[in-house]
């Protein structure tokens, strides 16, 4: 039987384990979150690129498989501003790329998805999440306020104490601190200097406990017992994990991407600007390292991504792993293939026997 490591933070969100699994877009669905939230955890979905309009269908597909809190979880990027000059230089790098899949020419850059905005707003107000989180920042109190006043939590991802400390001033109840071993982007904001946001986990989460007077959850390179109870340790109340939920049977994604988790060892993950232009850890592929020179004159995020679309989905759907953003953190190789609620069961029960074999 699952034991018990309630902290005070579980019993805020109403859940039963210090586990979260993490929002990831375009990896997370309906199926996942409510096995998720079902077996005691916190089901997070990723809906940085739902559009508007499906929100509430999302909303009501969580709802339907189940009666747990769960997290809905958006992008504040600044909106991309227009640089002509490196648009053509990236079209003219991908072009060979689409002409080995005869995909014709490159488009034109466009943004895949828009920022958490109003209409995002609105949809989430006619049927308020318990939980909504924020990725690169948080919105204005304007937003933060009507949601908070129907009962949502706002949650954002600090890499830095100082960004921890913006969050608090800035209206969030909960943060989450990224450290550098995570999966999936980078939740970096307040400046571009991405390259010294990379600090580990280990020294991460205990500096953003002391600095900010809220819950902290640790996320980054955490994926069985003994990350989560080395996490508890340093001060944290629970535990995001993306790259070991991705392996679950309810994981959305394709066969490729499973195959190359399955394969990769940690040192085969890079944190990289190339697939979206914002920093974003994933396991290396030839489209990956062969960008790695324009890696600093793209344009902004995440208008590569609109560019390189057409491109990772021809090479996801015809099984060529040479092209999709495979993301997944440093912990890849100890995650692996197991229905949801085991792996959460499992990480708290192996989290108690550490604990326990301490005190001991
Ligand atoms: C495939 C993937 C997609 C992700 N997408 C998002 C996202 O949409 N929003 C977000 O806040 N974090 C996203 N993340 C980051 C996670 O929230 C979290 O920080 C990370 O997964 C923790 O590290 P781990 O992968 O080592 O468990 C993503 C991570 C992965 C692996």
């Amino acid at each position: 039987m699952t034991g018990m490591l309630k902290t005070d933070l579980c019993i805020r969100l109403g859940i039963d384990h210090p586990v979260v699994l993490a929002p990831m877009a375009g990896s997370t669905n309906a199926t996942l979150v409510a096995a998720v939230g079902n077996a005691g955890g916190l089901g997070s979905h990723g809906c940085a690129a739902v559009p508007p309009d499906r929100l509430g269908a999302e909303t009501a597909a969580i709802r339907a498989a189940t009666n747990r809190p769960f997290n809905l979880n958006f992008f504040v990027h600044r909106t991309p501003v227009a640089d002509p000059g490196r648009e053509k230089a990236l079209q003219a790098r991908l072009q060979p790329f689409f002409d080995e899949l005869d995909l014709g020419p490159v488009p034109s850059a466009a943004a895949p998805f828009p920022p958490f905005g109003t209409t995002h707003l609105e949809a989430l107000l006619a049927d308020p999440p318990p939980i909504v989180s924020f990725h690169f920042g948080l919105p204005g109190a304007d937003t933060l306020a009507p949601l908070k006043a129907k009962g949502c939590l706002n949650v954002s991802s600090a890499t830095t104490v100082a960004q921890a400390r913006w969050l608090e001033e800035h209206g969030a109840d909960v943060i989450v601190a990224q450290g550098a071993e995570a999966g999936g982007h980078r939740g970096t904001f307040l400046n571009d200097d991405y390259a010294s946001a990379m600090i580990g986990t280990l020294a991460l989460v205990p500096q953003i406990v002391d600095a900010v007077d809220m819950p902290v959850v640790a996320a980054g390179g955490i994926a069985d017992g003994r990350g989560l109870a080395a996490a508890l340790a340093l001060g944290a109340q629970a535990v995001q994990m993306g790259t070991a939920f991705l392996q679950t049977d309810e994981s959305p994604i394709d066969s490729s991407y499973r195959t190359a988790l399955s394969d990769a060892e940690g040192e085969r993950t890079q944190v990289t600007k190339v697939f979206s232009g914002r920093p974003a850890r994933g396991i290396r592929n030839r489209y990956l390292e062969q960008m790695a020179d324009v890696e600093h004159d793209l344009p902004d995020f995440p208008l590569p991504y609109g560019m390189n679309g057409a491109l990772r989905k021809a090479a996801t759907e015809r099984g060529i792993a040479d092209f999709p953003s495979f993301w997944a953190g440093q912990a890849v190789a100890l995650a692996r293939p197991e229905a949801a609620a085991a792996l959460v069961e499992r990480i708290v029960d192996e989290a108690q026997a550490v604990i326990a074999g301490l005190s001991g």
